[in-house]
């Protein structure tokens, strides 16, 4: 009886610590197999800005055509440029079970440290697109957005050349929305290059990316004074707004006055064609291909580098093939 009492105790062991090396009695525990996620499996919740003019509307335009073509399930939520609005849908999605990645396009750069945690916990994929944000870069899959900072520089240079011959280098600059990673970054990468030449930015205020105000701010800087040889427009929508109101003030866009903006959108090479807009440094709004790309690597489990910036040119209404470009254009 003792004998066997042993035995059973033994046996009893020996089948503990198979089961805790993972083996049963019908042979070693199946390692679950990783799902293999397909564009089919992508649930995303899209946090976009709000409307703020032609670049906003292609970029979200891109990621609903893209979704329909994937067959991804798309989620919009519009933060009409609101930054509590817009962390108040970032923890709808967290709370979403059906959503296994978040695209967040930021309105500022500061505020999301919590959220990312919390999204984090929740086993959620967080890729940014356009606008890159303050947070440790562990706390998201990547960011796929294009390099402000080098667009600003790029402006200054192209500003530069359009003042080579100009005694007075007094430029005007309109900001996008305050906080915001493109504002920020255009404005210090325009400040690094603008002393190469001598340009003096002798006013600068936002205009919220918007034509309406680009106009109206002009207006008031034109009540002051007209000594002003060039405007920074850090997007063509504020530039498209100063173009008008240097008209109605008897100034002629172009020659008396120069005007250079951000993104080449199709209202800046109209303009262009028009001889009212000198340059326009590219923005690319379609990203959504990247960005889906990237959340179903990341899904997967593969990882990603931090930042993929977008390949980007400058256009200037100089170029002798500007109609043909312009004909070419999708945004
Ligand atoms: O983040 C990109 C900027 O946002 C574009 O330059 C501007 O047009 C948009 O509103």
């Amino acid at each position: 009886m003792k004998v066997s009492k042993n035995l059973f105790n033994a046996a009893l062991v020996a089948l503990l610590v198979l089961s805790m090396v993972g083996i049963t009695a019908c042979g070693p525990k199946a390692t679950p197999t990783p799902k293999v996620y397909a564009y089919k499996d992508m649930v995303v919740g899209f946090l976009q800005t709000g409307s703020e003019g032609g670049w906003r509307a292609a970029n979200t335009a891109s990621f609903k055509e893209t979704a329909q073509q994937l067959g991804i399930t798309l989620k919009f939520y519009d933060s009409q440029n609101d930054l509590a609005k817009q962390v108040a849908g970032f923890r709808q999605f967290i709370q979403d079970k059906d959503v296994n990645v978040i695209v967040l396009a930021a309105l500022e750069t500061t505020g999301w440290d919590d959220v990312l945690k919390e999204a984090q916990a929740a086993g959620k994929i967080v890729v940014l697109e356009d606008r890159r944000i303050d947070a440790a870069d562990n706390l998201y899959a990547t960011y796929i957005g294009s390099d402000f900072a080098e667009e600003g520089r790029k402006s200054a240079d192209e500003i530069c050349k359009l003042l080579a011959n100009s005694a007075k280098k007094n430029v005007w600059e309109l900001v996008g929305n305050v906080g915001s990673s493109a504002a920020k970054d255009r404005g210090q990468g325009f400040r690094e290059k603008m002393g190469a030449c001598g340009i003096s930015v002798t006013k600068s205020q936002t205009a919220n990316w918007s034509i309406t105000e680009g106009k109206q701010v002009t207006e008031a800087w034109l009540k002051e004074t007209k000594d002003v040889q060039a405007i920074f427009g850090q997007n063509d929508e504020m530039a498209l707004g100063a173009i008008e109101a240097l008209k109605e003030a008897g100034l002629k866009p172009g020659v008396d006055v120069f005007v250079l903006s951000v993104d080449a959108t199709a209202g800046a090479f109209k303009s262009m064609l028009a001889g009212d807009l000198n340059v326009t440094v590219e923005c690319n709004p379609l990203l959504a291909p990247q960005v889906y790309e990237a959340a179903l690597k990341a899904l997967n489990g593969v990882s990603l580098p931090k930042w993929v910036p977008s390949q980007e040119g400058v256009f200037r209404s100089t170029d002798p093939n500007l109609q043909s470009i312009t004909d070419g254009r999708k945004y």
